[in-house]
């Protein structure tokens, strides 16, 4: 579990460019679950995941993982986290000397490391012909499968990924997200996953944390968010537009997926 008590974060304390970028912010992350962070631009969104991952110091309040302070180097290992556009950091000949990188630095066997590389690329939905190709040679959308797959090999207990379908084509958006999320959920992984997209978290999130100027404004049920017009527009954020179009023709009911439209819909 993690657990996040009052926490407050500042950018360069003492300079003039002084700059808080979160408010008393305490939440809990279950095993499992998906939580989505929400948020306009700016909000505090990568702030916030970059103090659960360890990689900025806190300046006010704890965060615990596992009952370990987030100070501690033992959280290194239960953490995997994608930043946005991960495939800029994409630099070995091929897909599987990339993805293979972060687990050798974790001094494992070359039989362990081959295994996680082969389940990695499947969970991701990669063909095992790409293995010797160079990332390079690939889409956009399958060069971020491969950063995807280095860290899922890694095996994290918790996921962090920022934006992950950030500046992808529609196509390979949502073939990234449909195609990976049910494979990486049946790992047992818990994810945290920021986004600004509203169609991607009523799909995929349990639960929602909507940050606004670096504070919590909502923190629920992706459907009940979506029936909190105040909320949204305070946050500057839009339910999905399915969500929208049922709401358009009069139908008192908050849906999240284009099946549960169609279900209202074609009722007699
Ligand atoms: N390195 C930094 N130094 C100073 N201020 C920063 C730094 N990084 C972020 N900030 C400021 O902190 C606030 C929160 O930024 P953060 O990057 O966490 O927002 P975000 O919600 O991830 O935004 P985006 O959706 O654009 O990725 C913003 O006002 C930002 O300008
Ligand atoms: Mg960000």
């Amino acid at each position: 579990m993690i657990s996040v008590k009052n926490l407050g974060y500042t950018y360069m304390i003492g300079t003039p460019f002084e700059k808080t970028a979160l408010k008393n912010i305490s939440f809990e992350v279950a095993e499992g679950e998906v939580l989505a962070i929400a948020g306009h631009t700016g909000s505090g969104k990568s702030t916030l995941i970059q103090l659960v991952a360890g990689l900025i110091d806190l300046t006010g309040g704890s965060i615990e993982i596992d009952g370990l302070k987030v100070t501690d180097k033992k959280i290194r290992r239960l953490i995997g986290i994608v930043f946005q556009y991960p495939e800029q950091q994409l630099f070995e000949e091929t897909v599987e000397s990339d993805i293979a990188f972060a687990p050798k630095n974790f001094g494992l066997s070359e039989e362990e490391i081959s295994a996680r590389v082969n389940e990695a690329m499947r969970q991701v939905g990669l063909s095992d012909e790409l293995k010797k190709v160079s990332p390079f040679e690939l889409s956009g959308g399958q060069r971020r499968r491969v950063a995807i797959a280095g860290i899922l090999a890694l095996k994290p207990k918790y996921l962090i990924l920022d934006e992950p379908t950030a500046g992808l084509d529609p196509l390979a958006k949502e073939n990234l997200l449909s195609e990976i999320f049910g494979a990486i959920k049946k790992s047992g992984v818990t994810i945290i996953l920021v986004s600004h997209n509203m169609d991607d978290i009523a799909r995929f999130a349990d639960r929602v944390i909507v940050l606004a100027h670096g504070e919590i404004l909502f923190n629920g049920k992706p459907r009940d968010l979506f029936a909190r017009e105040e909320i949204l527009t305070c946050a500057g954020l839009e339910p999905p537009p399915v969500t929208k179009l049922i709401h358009a023709l009069g139908i008192d009911k908050i849906v999240l997926t284009l099946d549960e439209a169609e279900k209202i819909i074609s009722k007699p």
